[in-house]
């Protein structure tokens, strides 16, 4: 890993990816691109910055050579909610970015860095504790998309040799960039709100569990995977990760130790508890750990003192 371009660099993910990056492998070796400017100045303002619809591959591959990249990371896609909208622009998005991210990389030998996600699978998975390898039949536009970008990434290591590399994310929480249209999206709109307003309402039942993960955990899982010696690869691409297992009451009670007044009510939003109630509880991350060493760093107590003293900051809330 020398020469990075990220796709999506203005998402949840990329803003901090970008930042985390640049400060590893140089300003000058990672090539942050969006299809558009971000909120966050600091990504197109402290390195490189350019523009790039990942469904354009001519322009992906031509960045590709102008700065002789080694490492495409994808995080380029839409989420599991506004997917369920808008499907046909989820598939191109989602499926023909990373398409084209795998054929620049067979033309140039890049390596390819895509995540997958919990969406990846089903009703019919097993729920709780859900296995590495297990029934894949997900029911979101957005699980679809990723159990064919999962095989599809196997499918070009098997057979043109690309070193395609990945995870299967949970839910993800983060204070920098907010996440765009996910069923998840609660775990991080509850922190806002508990410090603006001492309450919120949640579009998900009380006891909906789903897996989570703070951020700085799941960006050292990028780094760790694609550095990883690919010789103790088994499974290479989508491992199952996780940091913690939580549904709203737990989330609710672990912000209460911090602010005390916080109250929560409910509004189920049907859509995002049927793609709810359709993931998994809680995940065996064991491959990761013993593939490539994952071993998260925040549990949900740690993230919530943490997320609450950032956005304190970000927010000006005394
Ligand atoms: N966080 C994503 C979503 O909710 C799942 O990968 O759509």
């Amino acid at each position: 890993m020398k020469k990075i371009l990220i796709t999506g660099a203005c998402g949840q993910i990329g803003t901090e990816l970008t930042q985390t990056l640049r400060r590893i492998y140089g300003v000058e070796n990672v090539v942050a691109t969006s299809v558009r400017s971000c909120s966050n100045h600091a990504v197109e303002e402290e390195g490189i910055f350019e523009q790039l619809n990942v469904t354009d591959k001519e322009r992906m591959m031509e960045l590709c050579k102008k700065y002789e990249i080694d490492t495409i990371m994808n995080l380029a896609a839409l989420l599991s909610a506004v997917g369920e909208a808008n499907p046909q622009l989820l598939w191109d998005v989602n499926m023909n970015g990373l398409y084209n991210c795998l054929e620049v990389a067979r033309e140039t030998g890049a390596m390819v860095f895509t995540p997958s996600s919990i969406a990846a699978f089903g009703p019919s998975t097993p729920a709780d504790m859900t296995p590495q390898d297990t029934i894949q039949r997900p029911t979101t536009i957005y699980g679809v998309s990723k159990v064919a970008g999962e095989l599809l990434c196997d499918y070009y290591f098997n057979k043109y040799g690309v070193d395609t590399r990945g995870v299967r994310f949970p839910g993800l929480i983060s204070y920098s960039a907010l996440p765009g249209g996910g069923t998840t999206d609660y775990a991080v709109h509850i922190y806002y709100e508990a410090l603006k307003n001492k309450k919120f309402t949640c579009n998900l039942a009380a006891d909906t569990y789903m897996d989570m993960m703070y951020m700085p955990d799941a960006i050292d899982s990028i780094i760790q995977i694609c550095e990883a010696d690919p010789s103790n690869l088994i499974h290479r691409n989508a491992f199952n990760i996780t940091a913690m297992s939580f549904c709203p009451e737990d989330i609710k009670a672990s912000i209460k130790k911090y602010i005390p007044e916080f109250e929560m009510d409910y509004a189920i939003d049907p859509i995002k508890q049927k793609i709810a109630n359709s993931w998994p509880n809680s995940l065996d991350d064991s491959c990761a750990r013993a593939e490539w060493g994952w071993n998260p760093k925040y549990d949900l107590d740690k993230m919530t003192v943490d997320m609450l003293e950032k956005l304190r900051i970000k927010l000006g809330i005394e």
